[in-house]
């Protein structure tokens, strides 16, 4: 595992924007694993500024997002579709047909969930996956007690990510309570991770990756396995 500590959330997010711009340019017909959420919002801001600067070609690029909730629609200004479109994928000149996100409106989730993991085998895995973190372990939407060999599957969220996401919504009770994610063992599949975390609430959760004891009950813990796993924090979330 390496550890990169910025100053702060501005300088975790420039990095983090070039070392997926390096990762891009090194493999052009690069797989990306991408999240939502506050965390990686100013990375992808980063990103499509030196991607369009520099005129990189992203026609070959595929990208798989982690996690989608179950019942809202893609233009709906909570889903995570409208997320990446939003914040990602209309500023850069990447083909939409190339972009993967779990479909949350599926009739048979089940099928969807299947037909997401043959999709990442279909693209030969996953090159370098984006993660953040929930304050109580969760990646994805893997929250605590998700066994480690997981796959992609329908999650109910916990209480705590349905408040902690609430503040995107007008009421909690618009909160959707279930998610379609990517598993964890997906998830440890991937050749290569950069996981991001800032601000104080993350502090507990990065210990536990950085010094914890390896375990279900906190799922980001796992990936104290993965063999090419980079960490990307501002100094907050260190408590510095
Ligand atoms: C998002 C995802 C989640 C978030 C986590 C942190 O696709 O999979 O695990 O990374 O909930 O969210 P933020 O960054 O909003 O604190």
């Amino acid at each position: 595992m390496e550890v990169v500590t910025a100053e702060d959330y501005d300088g975790m997010s420039k990095e983090a924007a070039k070392f997926i711009y390096e990762a891009i340019e090194k493999k052009p017909d690069i797989t990306l694993g991408l999240a939502t959420g506050s965390t990686p919002q100013k990375m992808y801001q980063y990103l499509a500024e030196m991607l369009n600067e520099n005129n990189i070609d992203l026609s070959n690029v595929h990208t798989v997002n982690l996690d989608e909730y179950v019942g809202l629609d893609g233009d709906d200004k909570q889903s995570y579709h409208y997320f990446m479109l939003e914040e990602f994928f209309s500023k850069v000149n990447i083909p939409l047909e190339n972009t993967h996100i779990p479909d949350g409106k599926s009739d048979d989730l089940d099928a969807e969930v299947e037909s997401y993991e043959k999709i990442i085998a279909d693209l030969g895995g996953i090159d370098l996956q984006v993660l953040g973190v929930g304050r109580n372990g969760h990646i994805g939407f893997n929250e605590p007690g998700t066994p480690f060999n997981s796959r992609t599957q329908v999650v109910d969220l916990t209480d705590v990510t349905i408040k902690d996401n609430s503040r995107f919504f007008d009421k909690i009770e618009d909160v959707p309570t279930r998610a379609l994610s990517m598993g964890l063992e997906t998830i440890m599949d991937t050749k290569s991770i950069l996981f991001l975390a800032s601000g104080e609430t993350k502090s507990e959760a990065v210990d536990a990756l950085l010094n914890g004891e390896i375990t279900e009950e906190i799922p980001v813990t796992i990936l104290q396995k993965h063999d090419n796993l980079t960490v990307m924090l501002d100094k907050d979330v260190l408590g510095e």
